[in-house]
């Protein structure tokens, strides 16, 4: 069941609801919506803050039942911490913590007055916007492959408004549409090996484009792009008995012949590391391994939502990196399908692989205006970067700030790291035309300086997603980053 959003403008104290959001600063500052209700449930609120009930701690939340002089059934009362420095990253924390509370409570239906809170330099739509992505990110479950054991909570939260005029209505479409890629990417994502694995993904992919206008859908086997020279994406591909897919989604939303823009993203459904075996602790993290190519989809799922006006091709190399007799091995070398050989130094630097083929396909058959790619590439932009920030790496600089700007306007944010030629010195190679590996220091780097070499004459970027794709621990479900990134970005060169 989708969460319905809707927008409303009822006064707090009189709106009919299981449940009203309002907000409080810190230092016993309310926002108007909470203002409204205190007085009218006779100084309620106001008494709790004094009390230290109510602390307007960043994302703290309490939750009042039945106050008298209100007509809702009960007040959720968020945190938004102090006033002078608030923001719009506080923002959307206050409201994914409000959403989270939310979830919690037996109420099926709520009304939101965070949307009305003042953020500087953003609008109503946006407001809710980032609003009703939070509380769709909150409502999600995995429950495809068991039961879940909650069972204790009966009432689902079905319908939420969010307070604000009408002007916000593109905001909110804008939202449900971005939803959905959202949801079709962490379900992906989350998938267990066994179920999702290159040809799951195809299946899913020609799901939608069946289900959609406009939309077409083409699949290469492990033989058509034998015949079409995808050496380096075969290598990887060949130690599994799940065979490999190449995957192409096309939209046109815009005029005939307008250059598409190009999504392409890594698709490995498990990466064991192959020869170059990863160590046990951990490494059923790499189920989460195509979430890169789960974004892409989950971007293209957005942007054919929203009907934007361009066209839009998206292309996923799905393949399983395995340990076998006949997995290719440090040593091998590849001739890719831009013609250049790869000498592979190590199985685990997989992802580049089968990258580089699907970077020259899609460069060759659809000559984009611009061409992103998103991958959980390397554990060293992890490091680098750490679970907050995607790195972005591009050579070219209106295209990086045209990223780094919808991750700005989304809070699904990148930061921009270089992909000087200093760097290219570290893929050198004795027996091949470049290594696929370039050694300790500076792994996110060289990984995309692999992919530079690919993407010549291209307008590229490249996303490095491993540390925002899943949220780490035992019960860590997939973010669906970058979908909202990628949507916006596409968003901003639609014509209007
Ligand atoms: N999928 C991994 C990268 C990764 C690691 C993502 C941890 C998220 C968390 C990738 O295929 C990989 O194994 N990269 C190697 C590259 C190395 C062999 C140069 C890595 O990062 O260790
Ligand atoms: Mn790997
Ligand atoms: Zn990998």
């Amino acid at each position: 069941m989708t969460l319905q959003f809707s927008l409303g403008s009822a006064a707090p104290a009189t709106v009919d609801s299981a449940c009203v959001l309002v907000g409080v600063y810190e230092q016993g500052v309310l926002t108007s919506a909470a203002a409204q209700l205190d007085s009218a449930a006779g100084g309620m609120i106001k008494r709790q803050v004094e009390s230290g009930d109510i602390s307007g701690k960043a994302g703290s939340t309490t939750v009042l039942f039945a106050p008298a002089g209100v007509a809702a059934q009960r007040v959720l009362v968020v945190g938004l911490g102090a006033q002078k420095s608030f923001d719009a990253a506080r923002y959307q924390k206050v409201n994914i913590e409000a959403a989270r509370a939310l979830g919690r409570l037996p109420v099926a239906n709520a009304v939101s007055y965070l949307s009305e809170v003042e953020v500087p330099g953003r609008d109503s739509a946006w407001r809710v916007r980032i609003a009703a992505l939070a509380c769709d990110h909150a409502a999600y479950r995995y429950t495809a492959t068991f039961k879940p054991r909650d069972k204790s909570k009966q009432t689902e939260l079905a319908a939420l408004t969010f307070a604000a005029g009408t002007d916000a209505q593109g905001g909110l479409d804008q939202a449900v549409a971005i939803a959905e890629g959202v949801r079709f990417a962490r379900e992906l994502a989350n998938l267990p090996p066994n179920i999702c694995n290159p040809a799951y993904i195809a299946a899913q992919a020609q799901a939608f484009a069946e289900a959609q206008g406009k939309v077409s859908c083409s699949v290469l086997d492990e033989a058509a792009m034998a015949k079409l020279g995808f050496g380096s994406l075969l290598a990887v591909a060949r130690g599994s008995v799940n065979k490999p897919r190449l995957i192409a989604l096309e939209y046109k939303g815009g005029h005939d012949g307008a250059k598409p823009y190009a999504l392409v993203g890594k698709g490995v459904t498990f990466d064991s590391g192959g020869i170059s075996l990863k160590p046990g602790a951990g490494m059923e993290e790499m189920k989460f391994d195509m979430g890169g190519a789960a974004g892409v989809l989950g971007a293209f799922v957005a942007a054919v939502k929203m009907g934007l006006k361009l066209n839009l091709v998206c292309v996923v190399p799905a393949v399983e990196n395995m340990p076998d007799g006949d997995s290719y091995r440090p040593s091998d070398v590849l001739t890719s399908l831009s013609g250049l050989t790869i000498e592979v130094l190590n199985t685990d630097a997989e992802g580049r692989l089968i990258l580089c083929d699907a970077l020259t396909y899609a460069a060759q058959t659809y000559q984009p205006q611009a061409l992103v790619d998103a991958a959980t590439l390397t554990g060293a932009c992890v490091i680098a970067l750490g679970k907050h920030a995607t790195g972005l790496m591009s050579k070219h600089d209106d295209l990086a700030a045209e990223l780094l700007a919808a991750g700005e306007e989304t809070l699904d944010r990148a930061w921009r790291l270089p992909l000087w030629d200093d760097y290219q010195a570290q893929l050198e190679s004795g027996f091949a035309d470049v290594a696929n590996i370039g050694g300790k220091s500076a792994g996110a780097i060289t990984a995309g300086c692999f992919l530079s070499r690919f993407t010549d004459g291209q307008r590229w970027a490249h996303l490095d997603i491993a540390g925002t794709a899943w949220e780490e621990g035992r019960k860590g479900l997939a973010t669906g980053r970058p979908v909202a990134l990628l949507a916006q970005w596409l968003l901003d060169r639609s014509e209007q």
